[in-house]
C-alpha cells in the first residue's frame, strides 16, 4: 500500500485479536498461578504497591507463578494490594490478566495517602525522557520528574524495600548525574540504594534488552539482597529457539500470532526497525514506540506478530493482549520483562526471608545474627553498552 508521497503505509493486518480468558482466569494456568489474581492474599507474603505499573511485567516477576518456554516460574510469597497506571490500556489489560488490584489514575494527582502502605514499593517510572532512542531531555521533559512519586510514597510509608526500574541509558545520560540526582532524593527519604544493570540475554531472555533495577533498602535493615547471577552468559536463547513453534500458525489458536503490521521496508532502506532478526541470534530489542516499525521475522516474509513481541519480552502465552496491534505493542515494548524481573524478585525475596529469618531467631539466644548483603557500589552502570 502507497501513500500519496510515494512511502510505504503500515497497516495492521487484524485489528482485534481473540481470546476467552486472559491469564488470571485461563483454565491452562489454574494450577500453577498466584492466589493473589483472584483477589485474595496470603498469610505470611510480603504486601507490595506498584507504581506505573504498565500491564504488569514487573507485577508478574514479583508475583510468579507463570510458564515460559517450559520453564516454570513457581509462586513468589509477596501479594500486590494495589498497581496504578494512568494509561486506560495498560489498566485494562492489567485488570484482563493480573487482577482487579490495578486502578487507573495520574499519579501526578492522586494523593498519595489514598495508596496503602506496602512492604515493598515497585515502580517503572517513565523512561522515554532518558531513553537513548527518545529525546534525552533528562529532567527538563514532561515525564522526567515522575520518580519523585516513589520518593513521595517512600516519605509517607517507608516501605522496607523498593525496586525501580528504568533504561540503562540513564545511568550514562549527562554523565550519570540525572541518576545520581535520582538516587540521592531516593536516599534522602532513610535508604540506601544500589544499581543493577541486567542484560536480558544473560538471565535467558532471547532479546537484547538491558535495564537498570535500582534497589533500596530501608536504613534500619541489615544487609542487602544479591544481585542475580547471570545464567546464560555465552549461551544466549536465540530468536529462532523462542518462536519456532509459532512458525506455522498464522491465526489466533495463539492468542495475537494474527496480529502484525504488513508493510514493506523503509523505503530510503533500513532504518530503526526495519531489520530483519537473524535465526542465531537474540532479537532486536522490542520498541514500545515503533509506530509500524517492528523488525522482521527471521524466516518469514512479513514483521513479528504481537504474539511473538510478547514471547520476546518473555510474556506467558496465556497473557493476552486485548487491542490493536500498535497499541498492545506499546504495552509489551514498555514492559520489564517477567523472567528478567522475576530473577530480581527472588533476590528481594531472598534477603526479606534472611532478616524475617533473624527476627525469629533473635528470640532464641543460641542464633540471633543477621546475614549480610553484598558490597553496595554502583559500579554495574560503568560497563560498556553492549546492546
Ligand atoms: C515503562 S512503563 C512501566 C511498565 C511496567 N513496569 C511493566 O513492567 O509493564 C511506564 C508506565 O507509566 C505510566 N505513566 C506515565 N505517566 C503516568 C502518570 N502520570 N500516572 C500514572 N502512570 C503513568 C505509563 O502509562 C506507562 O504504562
Amino acid at each position: 500500500m502507497r501513500r500519496k508521497d510515494g512511502k510505504s503505509k503500515r497497516r495492521a493486518l487484524r485489528t482485534k485479536p481473540v481470546f476467552a480468558y486472559g491469564f488470571r482466569e485461563s483454565p491452562e494456568t489454574v494450577d500453577y498461578r498466584h492466589p493473589c489474581l483472584n483477589g485474595s492474599t496470603t498469610p505470611g507474603h510480603s504486601t507490595i504497591v506498584s507504581l506505573f505499573a504498565g500491564c504488569g511485567g514487573l507485577d508478574l516477576s514479583f508475583l510468579g507463578g507463570f510458564k515460559y518456554l517450559g520453564k516454570t516460574y513457581p509462586v513468589l510469597p509477596f501479594d500486590v494490594i494495589e498497581a496504578v497506571d494512568n494509561l486506560p490500556d495498560a489498566a485494562e489489560c492489567y485488570r484482563l490478566n493480573l487482577g482487579d488490584h490495578c486502578r487507573e489514575a495520574d499519579l501526578t494527582s492522586l494523593p498519595i495517602s489514598e495508596l496503602p502502605s506496602a512492604d515493598v514499593l515497585i515502580g517503572g517510572f517513565p523512561c522515554q525522557d532518558f531513553s537513548s532512542s527518545g529525546p534525552k531531555t533528562g529532567f527538563a521533559g514532561r515525564r522526567g520528574q515522575l520518580y519523585k512519586v516513589l520518593v513521595e510514597y517512600m516519605r509517607e510509608y517507608q516501605p522496607k524495600i523498593v525496586v525501580g526500574e528504568n533504561v540503562s541509558y540513564l545511568a550514562r545520560l549527562g554523565n550519570g548525574k540525572y541518576l545520581q540526582a535520582i538516587l540521592q532524593d531516593f536516599e534522602g527519604e532513610g535508604y540506601h540504594f544500589d544499581v543493577w544493570e541486567l542484560a536480558g540475554p544473560d538471565y535467558g531472555l532471547p532479546q537484547s534488552r538491558r535495564r537498570i533495577f535500582l534497589i533500596g533498602v530501608r536504613n534500619d535493615l541489615p544487609g542487602f539482597p544479591v544481585m542475580p547471577r547471570a545464567t546464560h552468559k555465552n549461551r544466549h536463547l536465540s530468536i529462532a529457539a523462542a518462536l519456532t513453534d509459532l512458525e506455522m500458525i498464522s491465526d489466533e489458536t495463539v492468542t495475537n500470532q494474527s496480529q502484525y503490521f504488513v508493510a514493506s521496508r523503509a523505503s530510503c532502506g533500513g532504518g530503526q526497525g526495519d531489520h530483519t532478526n537473524e535465526a542465531h541470534k537474540v532479537a532486536y530489542c522490542i520498541r514500545a514506540n515503533s509506530r509500524g516499525r517492528i523488525q522482521f521475522h527471521y524466516a518469514l516474509d512479513r514483521r513479528l506478530t504481537v504474539r511473538e513481541c510478547a514471547r520476546l519480552q518473555s510474556f506467558p502465552d496465556q497473557f493476552v493482549f486485548p487491542f490493536t496491534t500498535q497499541r498492545n505493542l506499546t504495552l509489551i515494548g514498555n514492559a520489564v520483562p517477567p523472567i528478567l524481573g522475576y530473577r530480581v524478585a527472588k533476590s528481594v525475596e531472598n534477603f526479606m526471608r534472611s532478616f524475617k529469618d533473624a527476627a525469629v531467631s533473635s528470640n532464641d539466644t543460641s542464633h540471633g545474627t543477621f546475614r549480610t548483603g553484598v558490597q553496595m557500589t554502583r559500579s554495574h552502570v560503568l560497563q560498556p553498552e553492549l546492546f
